[in-house]
């Protein structure tokens, strides 16, 4: 990575100093309590390190998307309480007000190692990535550190424009794992490379596809977008999800890609969603009018596990059908199973943020990855080889 880190700050920066660092702690709440933790345990390891070089940390973090004040349901005050269990040695202290003055005098409080400040996006400016409350936030720190990958592609004050501000302005080191699992993926990977491309739209994977093609071995498309794909091969596709407006860029592509490209030969069809019990798999020729694809098929599954199976670097995001809904998880376990597998014989394999992160998460298989993604739109942004102006506004490396 070209952009300087926690690691490569001197003592002199760091010692007794106050380091501002802006998290995601984006996490899904229920009666005032969070429900899944990942990504506050993810930024552990950089709170960490700063407290072990003798900083005290600065906690800045969204939740959710309250226009722009104050709004109760999107208090981070229950992901304080999850940061203080999982920091049981550390005084760590929530700040409530907003107000820039308050929070200001909080973090001179010596006696709190580590402080959380309120949701940013209840200070009018966050999102317009307003001047003068990047200079305001840039107040709450003698440094900044950017170790919130899964915002990364907004540019926010307390993402992009405080960086301009305040300096060092380094990576912390989930950033850092992030980029370097995904950059080097792209940009060198081991051969062979196999992307595998999932959900009900292509429309949302069309730059993602258009990125990968050329980098990749192989690209494997599952989930409703293959659904599209067939349409564009003049299958019938009965009640299934197609994007009539894409078929023809459907068509662009399976001309373009026709030796990289590998397509599930089978679908699991049934009248609706909710008829799970008549579910049944059929050749993709084969899906009757008044039918919908909701998974690929277990030839697919095989063969897609195979493609895993020889791969050395695995892309996946999106997942195969709606593994929410068994039966139609199968094609998606079977993607994560082969990825799991591949991991143990040395391949490096990554999981995109988002809905294929939640299904790895449901399959506890996280562990069995090389990397799983924190970041949903971050990292389909990073696929799509787009700049993240989080990242950009770093320091550079000397
Ligand atoms: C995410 O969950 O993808 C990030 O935290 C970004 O959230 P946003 O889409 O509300 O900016």
């Amino acid at each position: 990575m070209n952009k300087r880190t926690i690691r490569d700050l001197s003592d002199a920066e760091v010692r007794g100093k106050r380091a501002l660092v802006r998290v995601d702690f984006n996490v899904p709440l229920a009666d005032g309590r969070v429900t899944d933790d990942t990504r506050i345990r993810a930024a552990l390891p950089t709170i960490q390190m700063l407290l072990d070089r003798g900083a005290r940390v600065v906690l800045l973090s969204h939740l959710g998307r309250p226009k722009g004040k104050p709004d109760p349901k999107y208090s981070l005050e229950p992901v304080g309480r999850r940061l203080a269990e999982l920091l049981p040695d550390q005084h760590v202290l929530f700040v409530e007000s907003t107000d820039t003055d308050e929070a200001i005098k909080a973090t001179h409080n010596r006696n709190a190692h580590v402080i959380l400040l309120e949701n940013t996006r209840f200070l009018g400016g966050e999102e317009s990535n307003d001047e003068r409350l990047s200079r305001g936030l840039a107040e709450l720190g003698d440094f900044y550190v950017n170790d919130a990958f899964g915002s990364a592609h907004r540019a926010h004050a307390s993402t992009e424009g405080v960086a301009h501000v305040l300096h060092p302005a380094v990576a912390g080191l989930l950033m850092q794992r992030e980029l370097d699992y995904l950059g080097d993926a792209l940009e060198n990977p081991q051969r062979p490379f196999v992307a595998i491309l999932g959900g009900a739209k292509i429309s949302g994977k069309i730059d993602v596809i258009e990125h990968l093609l050329p980098k990749v071995d192989q690209l494997v498309i599952g989930g409703a977008m293959a659904c599209t794909f067939f349409n564009a091969m003049g299958l019938e596709t009965g009640k299934s999800l197609v994007e009539a407006d894409r078929v023809d860029m459907a068509k662009d592509i399976l001309a373009r890609g026709r030796d990289k490209l590998l397509l599930p030969t089978d679908a699991n069809v049934s009248p609706s969603l909710d008829a799970a019990q008549s579910a049944h798999a059929v050749p993709r020729d084969a899906i009757p009018a008044d039918e919908a694809m909701f998974d690929i098929g277990p030839e697919a599954s095989a063969q897609f596990a195979s493609a895993v199976a020889r791969a050395r670097t695995v892309i996946w995001n999106g997942p195969m059908g709606v593994f929410e809904k068994p039966p139609f998880d199968a094609g998606t376990r079977a993607v994560a199973e082969a990825m799991g597998r591949a991991t143990k014989t040395g391949a490096t394999t990554i999981v995109g943020g988002g809905d294929s992160a939640a299904a790895v998460a449901e399959l506890e298989l996280e562990n069995a990855m090389s990397h799983v993604s924190t970041g949903g739109g971050a990292s389909l942004e990073f696929l799509e080889g787009k700049v993240l102006p989080g990242v950009a506004a770093l320091d550079d490396r000397r």
